[in-house]
């Protein structure tokens, strides 16, 4: 078994110029096949408010539902890092709010760090979260829960704000920060500035690991993708040809078979 990833071992990734492979995983069969394939860390998304839930966005997605999400993929992983990520109100409103939702994640969930979304503006949130021994990863540039005020989701172009909002998650404690929608060249300075690893997803091949989200990767649904996102797989058409197979075979009387019976 290889060692399980621990943030320590995150940090001398970054210094080894070994890349992080990171994904998204909501329930425990997928994680459990995550964890297998030597994904380094997991991040149970909000995302799951969009691919699992079926919403138009993230802002809905509620603490209790992110604990139950968490704590299907903690069980499953043996190796790799689980962050839950916080949702939308569990952390903007009183920072005593956010470190007692922060603690949910790692007491009834079993995760071992957080996310939450911003920079400046959250790294009064991101101190106390630490400095209550809950790791906290950071996350920039295009903010899903930011949805609104971005206008959509925008890719963000401000280079001066987004290496300020680097500066101060990383000196607010954060032991990691996640670059999402900003344009490649950016995402080079970041990660070259910060002593922290940066994770991007639609930042470019220069930060120092990628993070997709898994319903994406693997074609599991049939929403219009993001620019960034490759697709390694589509497996709704098996997936929908396993069904039909299934459906035509119990109205035909073929299933189940002699061999599915108890005698
Ligand atoms: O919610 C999520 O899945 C995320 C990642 C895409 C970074 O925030």
């Amino acid at each position: 078994m290889t060692p399980q990833v621990t943030i320590p071992v995150l940090w001398e990734m970054k210094q080894q110029n070994q890349k992080i492979v990171a994904l998204t995983a909501y329930d425990f069969t997928f994680a459990r096949m995550v964890d297998a394939a030597g994904i380094d860390l997991i991040l149970v998304g909000d995302s799951l408010g969009m691919v699992v839930q079926g919403r138009t966005n993230t802002l809905p997605v509620t603490m209790d539902e992110m604990i139950y999400h968490t704590a299907m993929v903690a069980r499953a992983a043996e190796r790799a890092l689980v962050v839950g990520d916080m949702p939308f109100m569990s952390y903007q409103t009183d920072i005593a709010a956010a470190i007692g939702n922060a603690g949910r994640f790692i007491k009834e969930a079993g995760a071992a760090a957080v996310k939450l979304e911003g920079g400046a503006a959250v790294s009064p949130v991101i101190r106390a979260i630490t400095d209550a021994g809950i790791p906290v990863q950071a996350h920039i540039g295009l903010t899903p829960q930011s949805v609104h005020q971005m206008g959509g989701y925008r890719v963000q172009r401000d280079a001066e704000r987004l290496l300020a909002d680097a500066h101060e998650v990383q000196a607010a404690g954060a032991f990691s920060v996640v670059l999402e929608g900003i344009p490649a060249d950016i995402a080079e300075t970041i990660t070259g500035a910060l002593d922290i690893p940066t994770i991007g997803i639609g930042a470019g091949p220069d930060c120092d690991g990628q993070i997709l989200v898994l319903h994406d990767l693997l074609g599991l649904h049939d929403r219009k993708l993001p620019r960034f996102v490759k697709q390694y797989r589509d497996l709704t058409a098996p997936i929908r040809e396993g069904l039909t197979a299934y459906s035509l075979e119990v109205r035909a009387g073929r299933f189940p078979a002699p061999e599915h019976c108890y005698r």
